[in-house]
């Protein structure tokens, strides 16, 4: 049995479909089943990762869990996991975690490293998913797309890899259900590197619009970000975004050498999704 938390995530819901088509037996975990659209060979169980004093149920008969850096209890988590038979646990971390050194740049990699090295320091056999960007962030210029052919937003010459969460969950797929993964820390990437000025033009290109990015300022961002995220959280992402102007990240060959096959492009990503900004 493979237990699959955030299954109604970005990336979740395709590692389900993924264990699935290749006939894994899954369980789906969710705060909220009544809300929750799981397939229905998926077997569904109502749980939090900030309560794992109640998780005994969920783990029961697991042999490998997927297991999203959420809830804020990473040690407890990883503690039961291992008490309750679990032989395998795939983390889905981020690329922004740094090894080897005594503080995190920023809070987003302070909460995932903190799920990394509780896994760690567990026997289970592990596998750290380090995502760059996902290409599903775009989704959040999905309002101003549907409103007029301007996105307002900041630093349009950050030039991340964007990575399609569909490979992301592949790659987890492969982790949770072959050997040979145990001890990797994945840097996963898209194809190529391009400014979010470039993905907004694709998206339009995806919809037969001409789509163009006009630069807000980080305060005004930050003031509008502050409405759904907490200030460290906000804080993080601004300062990779910036960092992002000047850096930017370098594609990785993790997802073909992991899967066999290359990453989704980002003009693929928005092509499938071209219907979330009509
Ligand atoms: N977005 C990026 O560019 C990026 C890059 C690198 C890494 N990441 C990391 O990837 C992860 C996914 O982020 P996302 O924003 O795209 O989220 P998401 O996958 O769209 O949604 C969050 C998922 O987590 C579950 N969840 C949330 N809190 C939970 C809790 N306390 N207990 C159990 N399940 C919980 C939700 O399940 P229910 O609501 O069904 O309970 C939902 O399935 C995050 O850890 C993020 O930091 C993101």
């Amino acid at each position: 049995m493979n237990l699959v938390t955030g299954a109604t995530g970005s990336v979740g819901r395709h590692v389900v479909a993924g264990l699935l088509a290749q006939g894994h037996k899954v369980r789906a975990l969710t705060r909220d089943p009544a809300r929750a659209s799981i397939p229905g060979q998926a077997e569904v169980v109502r749980g939090n990762l900030g309560e794992p004093e109640k998780l005994d149920d969920a783990l029961r008969g697991v042999r490998a869990v997927y297991l999203m850096a959420m809830g804020g209890a990473p040690q407890q988590f990883a503690e039961l996991a291992e008490r309750c038979g679990v032989e395998r646990i795939v983390v889905l971390s981020t690329g922004d975690v740094l090894d080897d050194v005594e503080h995190q740049p920023d809070a987003v990699a302070e909460v995932h490293a903190a799920f990394e090295h509780a896994v760690a320091r567990t026997g289970m056999q592990w596998t750290f998913l380090r995502p760059n960007e996902f290409a599903g962030n775009s989704l959040q210029w999905a309002p101003q797309i549907k409103a007029g052919d301007v996105v307002r937003a900041p630093y349009p010459l950050a030039r991340t890899v964007p990575i399609h969460e569909r490979d992301i969950a592949a790659v987890a797929v492969r982790a949770l259900t072959q050997d040979g993964h145990h001890g990797a820390k994945y840097v996963l990437t898209g194809p190529q590197a391009i400014t979010h000025a470039d993905q907004l033009a694709l998206i339009g290109a995806a919809i037969g619009r001409t789509l163009r990015m006009e630069d807000i300022p980080a305060g005004q961002a930050r003031e509008q970000m502050t409405g759904y995220a907490p200030p460290a959280i906000v804080e993080a992402v601004l300062g990779q975004l910036a960092a992002a102007v000047h850096r930017p990240s370098a594609p990785t060959d993790t997802v073909e050498r992991v899967t066999g096959r290359p990453p989704y492009s980002f003009a693929d990503w928005a092509r499938e999704h071209a219907a979330d900004f009509r």
